[in-house]
């Protein structure tokens, strides 16, 4: 296999990425270091993303719109953040219009999005490749009666997933029979989750410990990026109600070789196997969000793009020029590519709105008095320091504001897990803003 290098034959590339939040500011960050990259787009971008390129207001699920930017600009580079215009099919649209067919887009198609994008999907799917998983039962109105029967025999805490993309909130844990039946029956006979939740998977409650793992996929090659656990409640102690992540660490340390070797051998490798053998087409992220139950490793979901906040950690441990391993993702040539990660421990935490994950305040002046103390106002540099990424805020006149629950995700980075967390708590303390709110416990399992 000859060895490639996009170096050598020069490839430069207008890039565009898609999406607004903190993993989208870090994705910016990262491609803006990359020699390939000649001028960097952000639709629709933050705050943060202006730093690095032109943000361009966009609706990212109007692929017409997204065309308009990628023949107006001569973009070479899709980078598609969130799930949404994944599970829309925005690959296909490049894919099939002879204007975008030719531009690298992280994927997948429509048909691999489904991994995400169905819970049912994703289940019957790993049920044929022997993936290891839940057991589970599938229900929709047809069976609604036998559905309510399965649930009274089941064991408690007992697990009711919305088939369908549900904004996070499609996963109900139910402590007693009463809450689960009546759960069912709005997701069934009510459509809670409106359409998305007419489809209903029960399954068995894992008792375990969560990790992130991310592979790169070109359809038949991948690599593997850093692991991290992500920290989704809203309250110290892993506490409250389910956010979209208020922190992350990584390396994970229960992550063991020895551990990510199971994770290749019964959930990755066959994960990409079971994707070529239905013939399905997945140049992109694979996103396993696994569960440790007794030593073994288990899928509890598949996501078909990059986690946030893990992508805020994940990213300043990654050495290898992201655009490169794109671009080697879109020629089927990931074996040719060699993964470095700093071995130091990175950490994010995350400023929210306060109220956030229920009713919020948006347009909050926010205060960097970070920047005016050139102790805290440190760089990533050889696996140490720090760095702001925006999740949601926006440009107001000459000010920042908060523009989302999630406002702001403050990565760092030392050779200890403790020294790390020091340094985003103490940035993060340099940082104002109304009701501003952060869980000082991110990491706590692993630092005494
Ligand atoms: P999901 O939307 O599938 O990511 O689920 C949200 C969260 O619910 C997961 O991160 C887990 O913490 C939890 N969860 C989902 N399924 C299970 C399960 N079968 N057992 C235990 N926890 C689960
Ligand atoms: N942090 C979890 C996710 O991105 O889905």
């Amino acid at each position: 296999m000859p060895f490639f290098n996009p170096h050598k034959i020069k490839v430069i590339l207008k890039i565009l990425i898609l999406g607004s939040g903190g993993r989208e500011h870090a994705f910016s960050w990262k491609i803006s270091q990359s020699e390939l990259c000649s001028e960097l787009f952000i639709a629709p971008g933050n705050g943060g993303t202006a730093e690095y390129g032109e943000n361009i207001a966009v609706d990212i699920n109007d692929f017409q719109a997204v065309k308009n930017i990628c023949v107006s600009k001569g973009i070479g580079m899709v980078i598609v953040g969130p799930e949404e215009p994944l599970v829309n099919g925005i690959y296909d649209f490049f894919k099939n219009d002879f204007e975008l067919e030719n531009i690298i887009i992280t994927g997948p198609s429509k048909a691999g999005a489904q991994l995400e994008g169905s819970k049912a999907f994703a289940k019957t799917f790993m049920e044929k490749y022997q993936i290891p998983t839940a057991k589970y039962k599938e229900f929709n109105v047809s069976n609604f009666d036998e559905g309510l029967d399965y649930i009274h025999k089941h064991s408690l805490p007992v697990v009711l997933k919305a088939d369908g993309l549900a904004a996070g909130k499609g996963v109900i844990i139910c402590q007693n029979y009463v809450e689960a039946l009546a759960e069912f029956e709005l997701m069934i006979q009510q459509s809670k989750f409106g359409e998305a939740g007419k489809k209903v998977i029960v399954e068995e409650f894992l008792d375990g410990i969560e990790l992130s793992v991310f592979a790169l996929t070109d359809g038949k090659n991948y690599v593997l990026l850093p692991e991290a656990k992500d920290y989704k409640k809203i309250g110290e102690g892993d506490k409250g109600l389910n956010t979209g992540g208020m922190g992350a660490i990584s390396p994970v340390p229960f992550a063991t070789e020895h551990f990510m070797q199971k994770v290749k051998e019964r959930i990755i490798e066959p994960t990409i196997f079971g994707l070529q053998n239905e013939g399905i087409d997945y140049k992109g992220f694979i996103f396993f969000g696994l569960i440790k139950v007794n030593e073994e490793p288990m899928v509890i979901e598949y996501n078909c793009r990059m986690g946030d906040p893990e992508t805020e950690v994940v990213l300043i441990r990654l050495k290898n020029d992201l655009a490169e391993l794109f671009i080697a993702m879109d020629q089927q040539k990931l074996d040719t590519q060699k993964i470095t990660v700093e071995k130091n421990n990175a950490v994010t935490i995350v400023a929210v709105s306060g109220g956030y994950p229920g009713i919020y305040e948006k347009g909050l002046p926010i205060e960097f008095l970070y920047l005016e103390n050139p102790e805290a106002r440190k760089h990533i540099d050889e696996g140490e320091g720090a760095i702001v990424f925006h999740a949601g805020t926006k440009n107001s006149g000459d000010k920042i504001v908060t523009n989302g629950g999630r406002v702001l995700a403050v990565s760092a980075m030392a050779e200890g897990l403790g020294d790390a967390i020091e340094l985003s708590k103490t940035i993060l303390e340099q940082i104002r803003f109304d009701n501003m709110y952060f869980r000082g416990d991110i990491g706590y399992e692993f630092v005494d």
